[in-house]
């Protein structure tokens, strides 16, 4: 069976307002050669390392359906399937905008300071079990994420999801009025990228700018437990959006939670909806998962799909690799759990990682170890909000820290002795004593932002005696 043709030749020739001569269509699109699945439209983007024109022969050998370009590339033959436009992004972005205009799809929007990625893989689990699903796939959420994510959408779709993300104020409205999302999800502010903004109240309004492109039909999905909740709603009231649903534990909340059992793998967790109770299993650790299940319900129920069903598949959630993904590492003499966080960090997502370190029992006379990495884009804050992790980590019994990077050295300082394990300036640095530090029994967490490296921390534990298995939750 072939894949549903997603474009053809003229469909993409008039949305992009290029030219092609050759006959075809394409089933998916990829800006990535290496990613590039047959029948693919491969988009020649210009990066700021890469230029997109040097892997068009490549991607149409490897069987592109067609290529979208500036400009025919020298190695490429002058009968290749190409689409040829004045701006491969502006042309990437108008094909977008032909997607959505032509889908009949409900539109989902997540953006938020932490969580989008985890909302948006859940919420494609929750609603693909009753309707055709599309989501942007990995963390495409920027100015060519989007755009490449949205021209994807298959028409067949009854639901699409997408990422939309910033560093910067005016980042997330372009997005927003592509993207025009029948839903917008805010999952939490909070102080990420927060040396590109004056206050959180800056960062609030930046990610308010998701309404701009909604109509004054669409609904506003906003955590109520989230102190910007009110400048959130009065910001989408502004645009005209009349339905707010909130989540969180707020008796005003229509997605409300009332309670919730939070184990080392997973939680058991109770809502009431409208008045109804609503039991289910997240299969993902942690507080912040039974917040990300609640903008999940809130968001189906926004977008009219069947909330209790929804709420079912969320079993089936699993952290991400990278954002606490569990590894059983054998030991002589028992295993180590390995919990990888190493994919980002920021106050909010390392609370919520220590917390879940501290819902871990490691085996009698074990302990509790963190491995954490230098927290980036903070600004001047940053050495107090390391510093402020010492009592989070008092609170989890976490028994020994290792520190990496000038802004950790803060957090050093601030921690009782005892808990004082290695430092080092850089994670390579840092490697060889960890892995010389953990036995078997302990519980190793190991977190920092994606440039502080602390992904080769995680390797080199798992690779230390070889027989490694990811650890499915709730299997014990
Ligand atoms: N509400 C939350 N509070 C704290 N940490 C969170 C929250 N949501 C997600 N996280 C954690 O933040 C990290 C990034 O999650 P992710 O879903 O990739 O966010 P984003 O796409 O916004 O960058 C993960 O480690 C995740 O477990
Ligand atoms: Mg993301």
């Amino acid at each position: 069976m072939s894949a549903p043709v997603m474009w053809t030749a003229a469909d993409a020739a008039r949305a992009t307002d290029g030219k092609t001569t050759a006959e075809w269509a394409c089933t998916g699109i990829t800006a990535d050669s290496r990613r590039l699945r047959p029948g693919d439209l491969f988009v020649a983007l210009k990066g700021p390392r890469f230029d997109g024109h040097d892997f068009v022969a490549k991607a149409l050998r490897r069987g592109a359906a067609a290529a979208l370009v500036a400009r025919r590339p020298d190695d490429v033959g002058e009968d290749a399937a190409v689409l040829v436009v004045d701006d491969t992004l502006a042309a990437l972005t108008r094909l977008a905008q032909a997607a959505r205009e032509r889908s009949r799809a409900r539109i989902i929007a997540v953006t938020g300071s932490v969580g989008k990625t985890g909302t948006k893989e859940a919420l494609k689990l929750a609603l693909s079990g009753q309707a055709p699903t599309f989501a942007s796939p990995a963390s495409f959420n920027n100015h060519w994420g989007v755009p490449l994510s949205l021209a994807a959408l298959p028409r067949e779709a009854d639901y699409g999801i997408f990422e939309i993300g910033m560093n910067h104020p005016g980042e997330i409205s372009p997005l927003a009025r592509l993207v025009r999302p029948d839903v917008a999800v805010i999952t939490t502010i909070d102080a990420v990228h927060s040396e590109f903004f004056s206050s959180l109240v800056a960062i609030a309004d930046a990610k308010a700018e998701i309404f701009e492109g909604m109509s004054k039909t669409g609904a506003a999905v906003l955590n109520n437990n989230n102190p910007f909740h009110r400048q959130l709603s009065i910001a989408a009231r502004a645009q005209g959006i009349r339905k707010i649903v909130c989540f969180g534990d707020h008796p005003h909340a229509m997605v409300r939670l009332t309670d919730a059992k939070i184990g080392a793998e997973g939680s058991a967790v109770v809502v009431d909806i409208e008045g109804e109770a609503i039991s289910y299993e997240i299969g993902a650790p942690g507080r912040h998962w039974v917040t990300l299940s609640l903008a999940v319900l809130a968001a189906v129920l926004a977008a009219g799909g069947d909330v209790a069903r929804a709420a079912r598949r969320l079993k089936d959630v699993r952290p991400l690799p990278g954002r606490g993904a569990r590894w059983r590492v054998a030991l002589d003499g028992g295993a180590v759990t390995v919990i990888d966080e190493s994919y980002n960090a920021n106050p909010a997502s390392m609370r919520a990682a220590i917390e879940v370190l501290g819902a871990n029992t490691p085996g009698p006379g074990r302990r509790r170890i963190a491995v954490l990495g230098d927290m980036l884009e903070l600004g001047p804050a940053a050495p107090k909000l390391h510093a402020e992790l010492a009592k989070a980590l008092t609170e989890a019994r976490v028994d020994l820290v290792f520190t990496v990077g000038p802004n950790m050295a803060h957090l050093r300082a601030a921690l009782p002795a005892a808990m004082r394990a290695g430092h080092a300036e850089k994670s390579d640095d840092i490697v060889a004593t960890v892995v010389a530090a953990v036995g078997a029994d302990d519980v190793v967490m190991v977190k920092g932002s994606l440039a502080t490296r602390m992904a080769p921390v995680v390797s080199a534990l798992r690779a230390r005696v070889g027989a490694l298995s990811p650890r499915a939750a709730g299997s014990g």
